[in-house]
C-alpha cells in the first residue's frame, strides 16, 4: 500500500501571489502560511509533506522549509534542483528524502523527468553526502529503462516515475486515445515489474482522485509503489471541503 506524500507547494503558491514583495499578514510571512496547511494535511492522514523550493522561492521559501521541517512529525521530502546550494539546505535541515527534478524558469510546473542517463558519475558524486547523512535519494524521471537504469547506477535510494503522461493520456482514453492510454500505462507497469525488487517506486504528478484509481488498479501497483506524491488535485479539493478532508479523501483511495 503507498504512502501518501502531500505536496502543499500551492498553498505556498496562493500566499505568494499576494505578498511576493515581502513579508505580511498575520504570520508575519503572509497568508495562507504552509506550516498549518502541512499539519492540517497530517491530521487528514498524509504520511509525507514534500516541498519544492525552487531556486527562485517563486512559492516555498526557506522559511517554510525550515518550519515545515521542524514542525512536521511526518516524513519531510524535499523537492529540490540538482545544485549545490539546494544540496547544502537538505543536509543543514535533515531533510528525510531527497527528490531532484529538473527545474525550468518558464515552467508552471516540473514538466519533464531528471536527466540521470550519461549523467551517472555526476549524479553519483552528488548524492554522496546525502546519502551519508542518511537522506534517501530519489530521482524524479519519466518511466523509461533508460533512466531506471541510469538511477539504480548511479546510486539512487527511489525513483519517482513521472506519471504526468499517464495522466494525460487518462483524461484521452476514450477512442483516438486509446493507444497513448495502452502505451503510458505499459511504460509504468514495465518499470514496476522490472525494478521494484532494486529500488523503492513512488510516482507523482498530475494525479488527482478519478486518474490515481487506475494507476493503483495497475498489476502490482498497490502493492509495488511505496509513495504517491500529490499536490495540485489536493489543494484544488481543499478549496470546497478543506485540506484535512481533502487528504482523507485522497488516502481513502489510496489505501
Ligand atoms: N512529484 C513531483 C516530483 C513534482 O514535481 C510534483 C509537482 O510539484 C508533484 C509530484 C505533484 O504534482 P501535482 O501537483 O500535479 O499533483
Amino acid at each position: 500500500m503507498p504512502l501518501l506524500g502531500v505536496n502543499v507547494d500551492h498553498v505556498a503558491t496562493i500566499r505568494q501571489a499576494r505578498y511576493r514583495a515581502g513579508p505580511g499578514g498575520s504570520s508575519g510571512y503572509g497568508e495562507p502560511d504552509v506550516v498549518p496547511a502541512a499539519a492540517a494535511a497530517v491530521r487528514g492522514g498524509a504520511d509525507c509533506i514534500t516541498l519544492h523550493l525552487r531556486e527562485d522561492r517563486r512559492h516555498v521559501i526557506d522559511r517554510d522549509v525550515t518550519k515545515v521541517r521542524e514542525l512536521c512529525p511526518v516524513k519531510f521530502n524535499l523537492e529540490m534542483a540538482g545544485t549545490p546550494e539546494m544540496q547544502g539546505i537538505a543536509l543543514r535541515e535533515k531533510v528525510h528524502q531527497v527528490t531532484l527534478v529538473p527545474e525550468g524558469r518558464q515552467e508552471v510546473t516540473t514538466e519533464g523527468g531528471l536527466a540521470v542517463a550519461g549523467r551517472e558519475a555526476h549524479w553519483r558524486e552528488y548524492l554522496k553526502p546525502l546519502k551519508d547523512a542518511g537522506i534517501v535519494t530519489s530521482a524524479f524521471i519519466t518511466p523509461e529503462d533508460v533512466q531506471v537504469r541510469a538511477s539504480i547506477e548511479s546510486g539512487f535510494d527511489a525513483i519517482e516515475l513521472h506519471t504526468g503522461a499517464f495522466a494525460h493520456a487518462w483524461s484521452e482514453r476514450a477512442g483516438a486515445g486509446a493507444g497513448l492510454y495502452k502505451s503510458a500505462r505499459d511504460a509504468v507497469l514495465r518499470c514496476i515489474g522490472s525494478y521494484s525488487n532494486t529500488l523503492r517506486i513512488h510516482a507523482g504528478h498530475a494525479l488527482n482522485y478519478e486518474n490515481v484509481h487506475d494507476l493503483l488498479a495497475l498489476p502490482g501497483a498497490r502493492s509495488e509503489i511505496r509513495e504517491l506524491h500529490i499536490g495540485h488535485s489536493i489543494v484544488s479539493r481543499a478549496v470546497f471541503v478543506g485540506l484535512e478532508q481533502a487528504v482523507r479523501e485522497m488516502k481513502q483511495l489510496v489505501h
